[in-house]
Order: C-alpha cells, then structure tokens, then sequence
C-alpha cells in the first residue's frame, strides 16, 4: 500500500464517506423500486466496488448484470470510442433497469450506453453514479442517484483505474501529476 500512497496528490473520499454514501442511496432506491422487477446492471470493470456495496444494503432481491464497455484504455483522456468487450445475459424486456457506474466523466461511456439499452425494449432505465465531475461534462447525462460532485482532475481508487492500477486502493484519490505526466 505504501508504493500506492505515494502516487496519490490528495484522498478525495474517504471508504467511510463511500459506504455512508451508499447506503443513503440505497435507502432512495428501495422507495423507489418496492414492487418492482429491478435489474442492476453493472459497468465493468470500474463499477465492481460501487456495486458490491450497493447491493448489500438493498433489502430486497436484486439481480445483477455486467456490461464491459472501455473507451479509456491506457490514457487519462476518454476517446469518445466505446466498445463493447461483454455483452449482457439478461433479456431487458419489461424490466425496471439501474445502471450502476463509478463515474461521470464526459458523460460519453453513459450516453453511449443509454442508446444502446434504450433499444432492448427495458421498461425503465435510471443511472446511480457515485462521483459526477460536472465540469468535465461533454454531454448532459440524466442521473438519479448521484454519490458526490468532484473536481474536474483524475481520480483512482475503489474500482477506478490508471492503466488498471489503483483499482484496489479503498478510498477516492487524486492521482498524482508525476504518475501520468
Ligand atoms: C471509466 C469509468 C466510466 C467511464 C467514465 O471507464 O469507469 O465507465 O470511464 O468516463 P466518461 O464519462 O468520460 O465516458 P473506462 O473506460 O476507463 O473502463 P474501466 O471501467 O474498465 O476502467
Ligand atoms: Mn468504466
Ligand atoms: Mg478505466
């Protein structure tokens, strides 16, 4: 952990911060969807930690699937292109989706997906995403359940990556320039 911590500029959010977070948006949720036939649809591989969390405090049945999309690469800059590396198990017809992602950046990877899940006939479809960086937006994307507003600088850690490093560490941090620079 100690060769992590020294590329890290500054802990965004704190694991502690992560879970209240959470569970607050797990409380909305579960108002929300009482009743209904949710499907939460996981965005690898950035998206695994968020979602491990959030299911476990929802107190009802709720089915995961994954989707593997990437448009990052190895770079700290997304290439608009997105690709599709797994494709969903689950038939979304009449099914009440939520998204679940790690991070609103440009909002391309989001609106991407959400054209392409808009298609495959799902009753609704929302987005939780537990860090937004509204200045970073190239498109506007409608989320519902949204953790934190954040700087418009890279962050890693709990599921986010820097050419797939990071993803371990517990809380959110700014990485530092040197790493990248
Ligand atoms: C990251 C992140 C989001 C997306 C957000 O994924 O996990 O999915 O980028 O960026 P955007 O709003 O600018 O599109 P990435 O493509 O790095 O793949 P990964 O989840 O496997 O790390
Ligand atoms: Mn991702
Ligand atoms: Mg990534």
């Amino acid at each position: 952990v100690a060769d992590i911590e020294a590329d890290l500029a500054q802990i965004l959010v704190t694991e502690q911060e992560i879970h209240a977070k959470l569970d607050e948006l797990a409380v909305r949720v579960a108002q929300d969807y009482a009743g209904k036939d949710l499907i939460l649809i996981g965005v690898l591989k950035g998206a695994v930690m968020v979602m491990a969390d959030f299911v476990r405090a929802l107190p009802f049945h709720a089915p995961m699937d994954w989707m593997a999309v990437s448009s990052y690469g190895a770079g700290t800059k997304s290439s608009g292109v997105v690709q599709i590396r797994k494709d969903l198990d689950t038939d979304l017809h009449g099914k009440h989706v939520l998204i679940v992602e790690d991070i609103i950046d440009s909002g391309l990877t989001l609106s991407w997906l959400l054209e392409n899940f808009e298609s495959r006939g799902a009753e609704s479809i929302e987005v939780l995403a537990l860090l937004r960086k509204p200045d970073a937006a190239k498109v506007e994307i409608r989320c519902k359940y949204v953790g934190f507003d954040i700087p418009n600088e890279f962050v890693v850690g709990y599921g986010l990556d820097y050419a797939e490093r990071y993803r371990n560490l517990r809380d959110i941090a700014v990485l530092a320039p040197h790493v990248y620079s």
